[in-house]
């Protein structure tokens, strides 16, 4: 096959002139920052996912890092996660002071393995972080039931999981505390950006005020007509909140959000029944529990099938002018956690083992049905000619 002479970059976002547009108006209206758009932005999201409460903040760590704070989650405190995350997730963990716990998981569809979390919690456990890897729901009534036995907060790290279902409903409609990202990779973009969303109105209330440095309710709105000079901090909160500019992206990228959906699943599609003809290359699997957001196409390179490795498979995908990426270097691989909570070879082997093969693949609205034939194009021939 012709190499092409383009980049074809492991994301790009998807917009029209309604972002354009939307953010011109708000530079223009002079109010900037958080005002009546995000408050707006919060509202269609929280219906979009059938919450009761949505608080729009900077990024989806922030929303993490807000909601385990306004639990009162901290030193000596034990928090229940995934190794296969972004680092963010347990980061947010460490700063509340309390320790993350990992559990391994399911190396087919690299979420959290939900019949080994019960032989990790202990006295100090306070709560269940799991994560919705690539778009796929994790087992939420299993993950619910021990949460309710031993009385965990749940807080769902929904980074990948926009339009993510299970059993039916969307993830965020059923009660818990869930986190969003909106960062440019995500399946709608603020630039950067996040969502909380929740059900309990305590935690919505108090993450709010955390969200804004500590500030009494409604601060943001002191420069406003209606607005007061006064305000008090209550608690010592961070600076978290979004912008209306970010906010406006928000809502053009929530009026596409279907249309987007159904481009990236028309290329998973076409993803998934190129690669089952491909020997050696496996996709996840399917848990069967709901639809899938199809944030991530992740691949799987069977080692024994080929005389490269991952990583020389990712050097030829980009001599073919392709970008990837590798979801995730997994949390039990960095020198901090590995220094911290001496995390060492074998005590995760089935994150260990997916962590070998994978390659997530371009996947996104924003590129062309004749760049995904051209992908699988590029993994096949690789595939030929580095069959053992
Ligand atoms: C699983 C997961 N959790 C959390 C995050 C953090 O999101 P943000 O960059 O919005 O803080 C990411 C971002 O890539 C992620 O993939």
């Amino acid at each position: 096959m012709n190499k092409r002479d383009e980049f074809l970059p492991y994301c790009r976002p998807y917009f029209d002139d309604d972002e354009l547009n939307r953010v011109a108006d708000v530079l223009k209206s002079g109010w900037w920052t958080k005002g009546s758009v995000t408050r707006e932005f919060e509202k269609v999201f929280a219906e979009y996912v059938g919450a009761k409460y949505a608080v729009a903040v900077n990024s989806c760590t922030a929303a993490m890092h807000i909601a385990l704070v306004a639990k009162g989650i901290g030193e000596g405190d034990e928090v229940i996660s995934t190794p296969m995350t972004f680092c963010s997730t347990i980061n947010t963990i460490v700063h509340t002071g309390a320790k993350p716990v990992l559990v391994d998981i399911d190396s087919k569809t690299g979420l959290i393995d939900v019949d080994k979390i019960e032989a990790a919690i202990t006295e100090k456990t306070k709560a269940i972080v799991p994560v919705h890897y690539a778009g796929q729901s994790c087992d939420m009534d299993k993950i619910n039931a021990i949460a309710e036995k031993y009385g965990l907060f749940v807080l769902e790290d929904c980074a990948h999981a926009l339009s993510t279902e299970y059993k039916g409903k969307k993830i965020g409609s059923m009660g818990n505390a869930c986190a969003y990202s909106f960062y440019v990779t995500k399946n709608i973009s603020t630039a950067e950006g996040g969502m909380l969303t929740t059900d309990d109105e305590e935690l919505y209330e108090k993450a709010s005020v955390l969200s804004l440095h500590g500030m009494s309710k409604n601060a943001w709105s002191r420069y406003g007509t209606k607005g007061d000079w006064k305000y008090e901090v209550c608690d010592p909160g961070f600076k978290y909140n979004l912008t209306d500019i970010a906010a406006a992206l928000g809502i053009a990228q929530m009026n596409k959000l279907d249309e987007m959906q159904d481009i990236r699943t028309e290329y998973a599609e076409i993803y998934n029944k190129a690669f089952d003809k491909i020997d050696g290359i496996t996709y996840l699997k399917d848990n069967g529990l709901g639809k899938n957001s199809a944030h991530l196409y992740v691949i799987q390179i069977d080692k024994n099938k080929f005389d490269i490795d991952r990583d020389t498979f990712i050097e030829l995908l980009k001599e073919y002018n392709i970008g990837t990426s590798v979801h995730f270097i997994p949390i039990c691989m960095h020198p901090y956690y590995i220094n911290n909570f001496g995390y060492k070879k074998g005590d995760f082997p089935e994150t260990e083992k997916m962590f070998e093969g994978i390659i997530s693949l371009p996947l996104y609205p924003s590129m062309t049905r004749e760049d995904v034939m051209y992908v699988i194009e590029a993994v096949r021939e690789i595939a030929r000619e580095h069959a053992k």
